[in-house]
């Protein structure tokens, strides 16, 4: 296990380059299922996430291969299966389950087991599915899914579901008839992963609004896309920017992506300057205490909630700052705390009160986007902290540790 080494109060100066979506590069990887032959991805991140992702399809039949550009080669599909030791440590394999019923009429994917922030649970992934026709029986933790065909149908989610919606989208590709999905998520990666399925020769329209048609084609053919930029990478070295009272330019970023995200910050002290690929941001006065409550896109989102906690931990007032999509994601607070933080729960909003400065301890990730967290406090508390168990950061930020140091943070990594 790894423990990340940080001396605190440096103020970030410099460029970063932001790297592919990892929520966006994993249905791309999935939905190859669909059409047998070569898919070409670039910009896909070096992540844990993604070469999980390679092993679950490599354990099927396919072979890919991450060089400049990430070759996924699915001519040779021959299980269906997602096994409990894969599935467990990441839930996006669940994403395998509509290609493979859409391709291959049949699927055998574990259950997702709970997870840090939340139960998690599949189940408008599995109704979606029993409404176009499939036979999902639940067997020993594992889901059982079948289907003689799929066909189009109305779904209606009760709660806005991202991989709900992409799972379900992958699935009408190549069904009978006109699938319709309301109350949709309305994420750029739902956006991206539309785009590749109608460029593979899908047609689905409305992707990034809440009603999503699909009309089912035949088959679907192999083509090549490129990732879009990690919105939560970029609102993350945003927040680096505010909380060392740096100066950052971020390269190769989609700002659009982050209205909500801007706005919050901006409202926080940040001046942020938007190019056509590009940030620019500085803080121009102490970090003021705003309110924040995450929602689905384009609100803010809940992946940037502990990132913006650390920020509000020095803010000048009392930010409350309300968790609207898990129902677990506070695991950051108690470490926080640790270096300083003055925060109290009260159900699903934490009450941060500014402090004048954090002090650096030893802390724990528990989570991928608390370990953000518990990074951006390291960066602006006094002294030395001690970040362990960090697997959990490098599932979703691209050698993190360098791009930091590349900007004059004093960060290394060390193996315990
Ligand atoms: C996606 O997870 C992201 N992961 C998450 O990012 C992100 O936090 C989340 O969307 C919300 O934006 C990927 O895209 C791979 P949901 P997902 O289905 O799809 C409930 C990260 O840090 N729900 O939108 O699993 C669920 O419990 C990760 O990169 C059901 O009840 O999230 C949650 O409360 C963390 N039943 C809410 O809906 C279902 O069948 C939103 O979950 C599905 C979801």
């Amino acid at each position: 296990m790894d423990k990340l080494v940080i001396e605190g109060g440096v103020s970030l100066k410099g460029q970063v380059s932001i790297s592919g979506a990892k929520n966006a590069a994993l249905p791309l990887m999935a939905a190859s299922l669909l059409a047998s032959g070569k898919h070409t991805f670039a910009n896909v991140p070096r992540l844990r996430d993604i070469r999980t992702m390679q092993v679950l399809l490599s354990n099927m039949g396919a072979v890919s291969e991450q060089g400049d550009r990430f070759e996924l080669d699915t001519s040779d599909i021959r299980t269906f299966e997602a096994p409990y030791e894969l599935v467990k440590t990441m839930r996006a394999s669940v994403l395998v389950l509509g290609p493979l019923l859409a391709r291959y009429r049949k699927a055998r994917v574990s259950l997702p087991g709970g997870c840090a922030i939340g139960a998690r649970p599949i189940n408008l992934h599995l109704r979606g599915l029993q409404q176009m026709g499939v036979d999902i029986e639940l067997d020993h933790g594992y889901v059982i899914a079948s289907a003689s065909r799929l066909r189009g149908a109305v779904i209606s989610f009760d709660q806005v579901t991202v991989t709900g919606t992409e799972n379900l989208m992958m699935a009408a590709t190549l069904a009978d008839g006109v699938t319709v999905l309301q109350n949709a998520a309305q994420e750029p990666e739902v956006v991206a992963l539309a785009e590749y399925l109608n460029k593979m020769g899908a047609r689905i329209e409305g992707a990034g609004t809440t009603e999503i048609k699909i009309d089912g084609v035949r088959e679907l053919t192999p083509s090549d896309f490129t990732v879009i930029p990690d919105r939560i990478e970029t609102g993350t070295y945003l927040a680096a920017a505010g909380i060392t009272n740096g100066h950052l330019k971020l390269r190769g970023c989609r700002p659009d992506h982050l209205d909500a995200v801007i706005q919050h910050l901006a409202q926080a002290g940040l001046a942020i300057e938007a190019g056509q690929d590009s940030l620019e941001v500085r803080r121009v006065s102490k970090i003021r205490s705003v309110d924040v409550k995450t929602r689905p896109y384009p609100a803010f989102p809940t992946d940037m909630q502990a990132q913006f906690m650390a920020l509000m931990a020095l803010g000048d007032g009392v930010s409350l700052i309300t968790e609207q999509i898990f129902e677990n994601r506070f695991m950051h607070v108690l470490e926080l705390k640790r270096l300083g933080a003055e925060i109290e729960l009260e159900g699903r909003t934490a009450v941060v009160r500014g402090v004048r400065r954090l002090s650096g301890a030893q802390v724990m990730a528990t989570d991928l986007r608390a370990s953000a967290s518990l990074v951006l406090a390291a960066l602006a508390a006094e002294g030395v902290t001690e970040i362990h168990r960090i697997y959990h950061l490098d599932r979703g930020y691209e050698t993190i540790e360098k791009k930091l140091a590349a900007i004059g943070a004093k960060v290394w990594r060390e193996k315990t």
